[in-house]
């Protein structure tokens, strides 16, 4: 018998756009070609301008089959070849299409993500994690595969709308709630707009944030054990966003509230925490409340709980909160669940 080993060597590295530049783009020799959001034809920041690019529309519809067939024509329209780089420039849609494209093509070629928006560059960008939509379910088809390099530019940050900016703190108050001190600090200590204003201080925090998933995934880049703990929030979360369209961070932050109930039910936590939690999404225009109808839908909302795939067919892997940092996953049927977000559903407003 021959044995094969095929342990995965995680190589992703995290950087600057002057340290990318000056090491890996400037000494690579073969073809390098950017493909960018549609969204950032206007923008004043433009590095790929003398370069091989082109515009892509990169929103969440085009994760689709039929999204992933054009970039494949555009790769092959360019010649692109098997030592080639290719430099994505989006949000978490266009590094979920590209490093599932990157990874088909050609059987693999070299991936460089540039994020567009606050959630792709403290979370869809790193872990290699990517997925098309597909029969109305999220992520559906998809891999893992980590880029080889995300770098982190504030003055490609800067571009996003207010609003969209925002967005992505739902990821980042997760973080502060289950893994780090320093970044529940600087959420607590600035406002809002202070970290729109001020790139320093947004560029510490999203890089602390990175840093955070990288550490994680890079313990469990196949999503067995402690990267599960990324989950906190999601497992509601997604069962929200599909039936409500609400924006991830919305669904995340109201999933992140329930997720905390059940940890005062079954971990003891205290009720301050969910306080806490609800000033913290205030702060950053993310809901802190649930819609009037939610008690009748809580049926449908179960069903669409069902459809995710992190789970068997009749259990859940919940994310819960023994203290603060210290994550916890206990195992729930969904009829436990439909019981307690029956009973939260009386009482969530705090
Ligand atoms: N793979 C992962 O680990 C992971 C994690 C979280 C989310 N995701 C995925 O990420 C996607 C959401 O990512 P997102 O919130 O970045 O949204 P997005 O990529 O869909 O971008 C939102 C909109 O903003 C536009 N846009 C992007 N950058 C812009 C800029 N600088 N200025 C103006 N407009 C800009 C896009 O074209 C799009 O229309 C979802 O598909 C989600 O499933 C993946």
């Amino acid at each position: 018998m021959i044995q094969t080993n095929f342990a995965f060597e995680f190589s992703s590295v995290l950087m600057t756009f002057t340290e990318f530049l000056s090491t890996i783009y400037n000494e690579k020799k073969g073809q390098k070609f950017w493909l960018v959001d549609k969204q950032l034809q206007k923008a004043a920041y433009k590095p790929w301008i003398n370069e091989d690019f082109e515009f892509f529309d990169f929103s969440e519809n085009q994760k689709t089959l039929a999204g992933l067939e054009k970039i494949f024509d555009l790769l092959d329209q360019k010649k692109i070849r098997k030592d080639a780089l290719l430099i994505g420039v989006g949000g978490g849609a266009m590094s979920d299409l590209l490093g599932l494209a990157s990874s088909l093509y050609s059987r693999g070629i070299s991936l460089a993500l540039m994020p567009s928006t606050t959630l792709s560059a403290v979370d869809a960008a790193i872990g290699g994690k990517n997925g098309l939509n597909f029969k109305g379910k999220k992520n559906q088809i998809g891999l893992i595969r980590p880029a080889d390099y995300t770098i982190i530019d504030m003055a490609l940050l800067k571009t996003q709308p207010e609003e969209l900016f925002y967005q992505g703190f739902s990821e980042i108050i997760k973080y502060a709630l289950i893994h780090s001190s320093e970044i529940f600090d600087l959420l607590t200590q600035n406002t809002a707009h202070s970290f729109y204003l001020d790139l320093d201080l947004s560029q510490h925090l999203f890089t602390l944030c990175a840093q955070a998933k990288l550490d994680i995934v890079s313990q469990d880049l196949f999503d067995t054990n402690i990267r599960k703990h990324l989950n906190f929030g999601h497992s509601l979360g997604h069962a929200l966003e599909l039936h409500y369209t609400f924006s991830h961070a919305d669904a995340v932050g109201l999933g992140m509230i329930f997720s905390l109930y059940i940890s005062e039910i079954y971990l003891d936590l205290e009720k301050t925490h969910r306080i806490t939690l609800k000033q913290l999404l205030d702060k950053f225009k993310i809901k802190s409340h649930f819609p009037d109808s939610f008690h009748e839908d809580i049926p449908e909302i179960i069903s669409k709980i069902n459809y995710d795939k992190k789970n068997t067919a009749t259990h859940l892997d919940f994310i819960a909160l023994e203290a603060h940092y210290k994550p916890k996953i206990i195992r729930l049927t969904l009829d436990k669940i439909s019981k307690h977000l029956s009973k939260f559903s009386h009482e969530y407003s705090i």
